[in-house]
């Protein structure tokens, strides 16, 4: 069958913020419900002699204060902003959102080695790299190892503070706390303690390299509950386990049993709050956005592609600089009629590398405006900083194609929360087979980012789609996102760890909600 002919699926019982609130208020009443990550959701700044208080542009940070805004409990978070020790008072917490406080951020203050050693060095320049595959060399240095142990300790500190002894929910975020778990668990075996991990986990060859293997998969294993985006991610961390730790593995319920104690290892894909995301799309407040936009760009092309990144080598963005070269190149009628804007939001600047890749991404711009741009048309236009979420969302709705090619990536968000934006079904998303939100975004143009060739004709076919082809495509790509939002990747991580605490003795099985399809080579 076509693609065009395959009918759209009705989105059927969705979660929501109510039904995750019910189940909150019903089953876990007594229990305190505590997050923690490196990032903070809400970040207080010094600019033009104020403070602001801005939200971070990170998945993770967007993914769960939705989340933490429906149960309400405590954020443990690094204060990394520059003003955030004035707002906050003796204690470190604040009330967060300012407007309607709904959850208490607990800040932890790192000195600022800590962070070098511990988020910069091991997390950023060896765990990242190390996972992503993304061929670019992972650094292992003793000293950073020495850091990361010790905030995961002093992360722990907190969170034993903040449960007062209480039973808790503890779920904590990323990468940085690989050691974390273990360290709850020995202290205090009443807490359920899970994890996500929203980066892939690489394969057992891959792992070799990290030196400190039996030590962070003992620490993970004191999770009662790891959770990754992807089945073939869990596969991949069960078969290192095998490799490196003496351990028992079940793999027809994806546990594993060290040292007396039980990990459940589950896929949940990561989302986004889809109707919030769309009635910011429809609100009033657009029409300006869409202006500014405007403004910023010049002359509007007839066919306008966007990129939102943070300017992060595994993001591909002179990937596909380079396609939109060859774009050019292949096909000239579209010179003149197609245009290009890309955000790229700072990040990590602290690493050489960052800062490298940002100069190389303003030449690479400046390259090729110098090679095809003529008269008012300018090919590609680059913005870089830091955008609100209503300024990225008019964007969204300005576009008639988005590109979302990291050579590596545990899901992109930024994929789901176009497609949320397009409320009027316009829209091509060209997506990377290596974004683990290709498995749900099957209506996408799925291209290899390792092939400027396929990506400058997958850019060719979205300028030239028919409209009712692209409009099916938006549709079930919008069905797909409505469905599997954040509420449900949120209710599924809470029934399991439920699950865990009131002993269930039959394990569930594992959820097969994952499509099949698509080939990852990493
Ligand atoms: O993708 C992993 C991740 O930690 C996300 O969870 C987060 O959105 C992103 O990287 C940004 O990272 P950082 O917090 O280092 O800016």
């Amino acid at each position: 069958m076509a693609s065009s002919e395959i009918p759209v699926p009705t989105v059927v019982n969705p979660w929501t913020k109510q039904s995750l609130l019910e189940l909150i208020t019903t089953r876990m009443q007594d229990v305190k419900f505590i997050v923690v990550s490196n990032r903070e959701p809400y970040i207080h700044k010094r600019a033009g002699g104020q403070i602001r208080c801005v939200q971070p542009a990170s998945g993770l940070a967007s993914a769960l204060d939705p989340v933490m805004r429906a149960c309400g409990g405590t954020w443990v978070a690094h204060g990394s902003g520059d003003a955030d020790r004035e707002v906050t008072g003796r204690s470190g917490r604040i009330k967060v959102p300012l407007e309607s406080p709904s959850y208490t951020l607990r800040r932890v203050w790192l000195t600022k080695e800590q962070e070098q050693e511990y988020y910069y060095g091991l997390a950023n320049e060896g765990l990242w790299p190390l996972c992503h595959v993304a061929f670019h060399r992972p650094h292992f240095i003793q000293k950073t190892w020495d850091a990361y142990r010790q905030v995961n300790q002093l992360f722990a500190d907190v969170v034993l503070e903040e449960a007062a002894g209480d039973p808790a929910f503890v779920f904590i975020q990323d990468y940085h706390f690989g050691l974390l778990p273990r360290m709850l668990k020995n202290h205090a075996p009443n807490l359920y303690v899970a994890q996500f991990w929203h980066i892939p986990w690489p394969n057992r060859e891959t792992f070799r390299a990290f030196p400190w293997k039996e030590e962070l998969l003992d620490g993970m294993l004191g999770n009662d509950l790891l959770g990754f985006h992807l089945r073939y991610h869990c596969a991949n961390f069960l078969d290192t386990v095998d490799r490196n730790v003496e351990a028992r593995i079940e793999h027809e319920h994806s546990e594993v049993t060290h040292g007396g104690k039980t990990t459940m290892v589950r896929p949940f894909p990561i989302s986004i709050d889809f109707e919030w995301h769309e009635s910011m799309a429809r609100s009033p407040e657009m029409d300006n956005m869409m202006e500014f936009w405007r403004k910023e760009i010049g002359a509007v092309p007839e066919c306008l592609g966007i990129g939102i990144d943070r300017v992060d080598y595994t993001k591909g963005i002179p990937e596909r600089l380079q396609a939109l070269d060859m774009f050019f190149e292949n096909h000239p009628e579209y010179r003149g009629r197609v245009g290009f804007a890309q955000v790229g939001v700072p990040s990590r600047t602290q690493i050489s590398d960052y800062r490298q890749l940002n100069d190389d991404i303003e030449s690479q711009t400046a390259r090729l405006n110098e090679k095809w741009g003529r008269g008012d048309w300018v090919p590609i236009h680059l913005f870089r900083g830091e955008y609100s979420r209503t300024q990225l969302t008019a964007l969204h709705r300005l576009a008639d194609f988005c590109m979302v090619s990291p050579l590596h990536d545990g899901m992109n968000l930024v994929a789901k929360e176009f497609v949320a934006s397009r409320f009027d079904d316009h829209g091509v998303l060209i997506l990377s087979s290596f974004a683990g939100s290709a498995r749900e975004l099957t209506d996408a143009l799925l291209v290899n980012p390792f092939s400027i060739d396929e990506m400058a004709d997958a850019v060719f076919r979205a300028v030239s789609m028919p409209t009712a082809e692209a409009t099916r495509r938006m549709q079930r790509l919008r069905a797909a996102t409505a469905e599997n939002n954040i509420y449900r990747w949120a209710g599924k991580i809470l029934l399991a760890l439920l699950k865990i605490e009131s002993s269930a003795p039959e394990p569930e099985p594992v959820p097969n909600w994952e499509w099949e399809g698509v080939s990852v080579p990493f």
